[in-house]
């Protein structure tokens, strides 16, 4: 391993970094990005990286956007913070609320901002209990997440999450969350099960869950349209029709958590309409200020709206709120992000560029290392495998996929590498046809030299 540079020591020495190994990190070192220019990020030597993950599934409109830029500056002279606590407000809040109830793929009545994913999903989980106690009747609280997915890591949204090193020694999940089958074909169905079928099995054990527990308990039902963190899972033709009707028929709540398909990832404004289901709320983020700065929010339909206001009735207050929830400057930045959306039509181009992205990633499954290259709209997975014929996994020890991203990153990509051997990708929306052609030639080599290297120590053997 080569000596690390003086910042990157002093980064060793200062931070603790999400989602990283913290004691292999000791040795590797971070790799230090200084700036970044339309899909391209530059590290300190001034290499450049085509970031297909844009950042962390969120800047839709790349780097270096001016006009974002503008936006924040010009609201940070006029007014840099006001809040949203009792009764106060302000413009960049109001008419960015406006905004989304127009854009809103559901009948959306109010739109509650915070910061990020896992707040707006806890929020979710809140007011849903709000509800239930409004329309009296306490006990129906459980909620219902699914297996793999993800919805951020604070407490409760860490409980929604459906992966084993979010719960592990933090003693999550807590009490009532529950996780049901991953919606996961060439994982999960059973030999011979057509996607139509996966997809009704999975709709009766929903079913079977709730009645287990009792429907009376079952609150809501949690979900997002393309599972990203999870390994990008799409789900099966029909399944979300047939969810919907089981959350239907025992009364329970459902939430699209959209902090990822939200915003054109899928080809369409919001991931519930491209997979044909309509939540009664949403959750948004990432792509909502393309990540110039941090703002989320809850889209919430009427009917919990009444239930605020009778809750607040009785209790003197809506006693829930974060201090940068709807921030001016995010709030500025996020209305002029909606408004190029719509102005260069970044959602129908996100669509058009979709069958090349899809046709280059689909290719990569006659490489021997892929077991499944799949995706929808702008997003991918590229699951490694030990064996094609099985697919079997490599040993997690091997670190297969973890290499393939320090392969990639060589050739001047940066990807993710999720649980279960997965390589995420996720590129800016305004990535343009001959950037993707870049992005799956580098990733293609990466994939060969990945090859190389587990066949030298015959790690698909062990
Ligand atoms: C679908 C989904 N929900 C929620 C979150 C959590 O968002 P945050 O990291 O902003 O809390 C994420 C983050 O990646 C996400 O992908």
């Amino acid at each position: 391993m080569p000596p690390l540079s003086n910042l990157a020591t002093r980064d060793v020495e200062t931070l603790v970094h999400p989602y990283t190994n913290l004691s292999g990190f000791r040795d590797s070192g971070p790799l230090i990005i200084e700036r970044g220019q339309g899909v391209y990020v530059y590290d300190t030597e001034g290499k450049p990286y085509i970031e297909a993950m844009a950042g962390l599934w969120c800047t839709a409109l790349g780097y270096g956007n001016e006009e974002l830029v503008e936006a924040a500056a010009t609201q940070m002279r006029k007014l840099s913070f006001a809040h949203l606590f009792t009764g106060k407000s302000h413009d960049p809040a109001i008419e960015l609320a406006e905004k989304l109830k127009e854009i809103a793929p559901v009948p959306i009545s109010k739109v509650f901002f915070c910061n990020s994913g896992s707040e707006a999903n806890d929020t979710q989980v809140k007011l849903v209990w709000y509800l239930n106690n409004a329309l009296g009747r306490p006990s129906k609280k459980k909620i219902v997440s699914r297996v793999k997915a993800y919805h951020g890591v604070t407490i409760v949204a860490a409980s929604l999450t459906g992966l084993p090193a979010n719960h592990r020694d933090f003693d999550l999940p807590l009490p009532g969350f529950l996780h049901t089958s991953c919606p996961h074909h060439y994982r999960f169905a059973q030999d011979g099960e057509s996607e139509e079928q996966f997809a009704t099995r999975l709709a009766e054990e929903l079913e079977a869950l709730i009645v287990k527990e009792g429907p009376d308990t079952v609150a809501a039902f949690i979900a997002e349209p393309v599972m990203g963190a999870g390994g990008v899972i799409v789900p099966p033709k029909t399944y979300f029709e047939k969810i919907m009707k089981v959350c239907e028929k025992h009364d329970v709540f459902m939430i699209s958590d959209e902090v990822i398909c939200g915003f054109g990832r899928l080809g369409t404004a919001f991931g519930c309409e491209k997979l044909n289901f309509k939540p009664h709320s949403i959750s948004i983020a990432k792509a909502l200020s393309s990540a110039y700065l941090p703002i989320a929010g809850v889209m919430i339909p009427e009917s919990v709206y009444q239930a605020l206001l009778a809750e607040s009735k009785k209790i003197g207050v809506f006693g829930h709120g974060f201090t940068y929830g709807g921030h001016p400057v995010s709030a500025a930045v996020a209305l002029k992000a909606l408004e190029i959306y719509a102005r260069d039509k970044i959602f129908a181009t996100a669509a058009a560029r979709a069958p090349q992205f899809q046709a280059r990633l689909a290719a990569l499954n006659q490489h021997p290392l892929v077991g499944e290259a799949r995706g929808l709209g702008l997003i991918g997975g590229v699951e490694l495998v030990a064996d094609k014929r099985d697919k079997r996994s490599f040993a997690p020890q091997h670190g297969v996929a973890a290499k393939a991203v320090q392969f990639a990153e060589a050739e001047g990509l940066i990807v993710r590498a999720v649980l279960g051997d997965v390589l995420t990708l996720c590129p800016p929306l305004v990535i343009s046809a001959a950037e993707i052609d870049d992005l799956f030639d580098r990733l293609s080599r990466a994939l060969d030299k990945t090859l190389d290297w587990v066949n030298a120590g015959r790690l698909a053997q062990t």
